[in-house]
């Protein structure tokens, strides 16, 4: 077995010399569980306890975050029933300058009873974003963070609105080394970068985590069932998809969905969410076929993401879609 939260053997001068080469991503599952079903309250805890070591026991790894109810809890009580299948977690970390940095760790890892987490998905704004685009002292704490054990890698999440950051931060050459990737929202109905960042990550090939596998749930329930849909623009591009996925010829949208991550060469895993164990148990039957989808499949939800994301995305309010 691994250790992920193990202390560094090496000295940090000698690691100054050596720099690591290997990805906190490695070993990453191509399905992550998302947990903010498991912060329902709607849903009885038992259940919620129940999917969650469904996921613990197939080796998923994890996706949480302290704004998903009383997931940690519900997660910290499934660790203590099950210490040795506690999976690997991505949690949200950052906020807007660097002293909330540690903090937004610390405050994840005590309900879940860990002293470390596998990676943080760096959610950057105010100073820090602006620290992040010019190469500033952030990373120097996410470096002392890391050489701690607190965290063993970072993805930078991005959205329409907070994509300019990275686009500096990359052509700088400033990430080089210390961010393992990047994560966003990536599925048949939303791609969350803007256009010029989305380039940016394909010309220096850097991984993805796609984020909210099912875009919400099955496209035809999106595009017909009124209020379904979180907001009016997902009906209206659930009309737009669902004729391309019934051109696929596949039955399954959970499938479909999962295949279109994995299409995209860069994508190595996809994270969704569930508090059902027929839901789960699909999620899982799917990740078995990863086959990416039908080129012509591709062109044509890759035609409409391009154009979304120009039209609409990078002009809307902040957090508003
Ligand atoms: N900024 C961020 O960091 C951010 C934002 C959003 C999401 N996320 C992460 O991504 C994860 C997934 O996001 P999400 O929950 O918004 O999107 P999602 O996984 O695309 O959708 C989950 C929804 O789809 C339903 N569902 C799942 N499988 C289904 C199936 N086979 N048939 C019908 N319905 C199905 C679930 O309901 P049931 O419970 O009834 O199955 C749930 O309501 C989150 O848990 C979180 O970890 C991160």
């Amino acid at each position: 077995m691994t250790r992920p939260f193990a202390a560094s053997f090496i000295l940090p001068y000698e690691r100054f010399l050596m720099p690591s080469t290997t990805s906190a991503l490695t070993g990453i599952t191509p399905f992550i569980y998302g947990t903010t079903r498991l912060g329902d309250d709607k849903i009885p805890r038992a259940d919620r306890l129940k999917v969650a070591h469904a996921a613990m026991e197939a080796g998923l790894w994890f996706h949480t975050s302290r704004m998903y109810g009383d997931a940690l809890e519900v997660l910290g009580e499934a660790f203590r029933e099950s210490p040795t299948q506690v999976p690997k977690l991505i949690i949200k970390i950052g906020w807007e300058n660097i002293d909330q940095l540690r903090g937004s760790i610390e405050e994840n890892l005590k309900p879940m009873g860990l002293s470390g987490i596998q990676l943080g998905q760096l959610c950057l704004g105010g100073d820090l974003a602006e620290d992040y685009a010019r190469g500033g002292d952030c990373y120097k704490v996410f470096q002392q963070l890391k050489d701690e054990g607190l965290v063993q890698g970072y993805v930078v999440e991005a959205f329409p609105w907070t994509s300019d950051p990275s686009v500096r931060a990359l052509r700088g050459g400033y990430t080089d080394g210390l961010i393992d990737g990047f994560i966003f929202y990536l599925n048949p109905l939303q791609r969350f970068p803007s256009n010029q960042l989305w380039d940016e990550i394909q010309a220096r090939n850097q991984p993805i985590i796609a984020m909210r596998t099912v875009a919400g749930g099955p496209v035809h329930r999106l595009r017909d069932v009124p209020g379904f849909a979180w907001k009016e623009y997902l009906q209206q591009r659930a009309v737009q998809v669902a004729p391309i996925f019934e051109r696929s010829g596949i039955q399954s949208w959970t499938e479909f969905c999962l295949r279109l991550a994995h299409s995209f060469p860069l994508v190595k895993a996809t994270v969704g969410s569930t508090g059902r164990m027929e839901n789960l148990n699909e999620f899982l039957w799917a990740k078995e076929n990863l086959q990416p989808l039908p080129a012509d499949i591709i062109q044509d939800i890759q035609a409409l993401q391009t154009r979304w994301s120009d039209q609409v995305d990078i002009h809307a309010e902040k957090w508003s879609m």
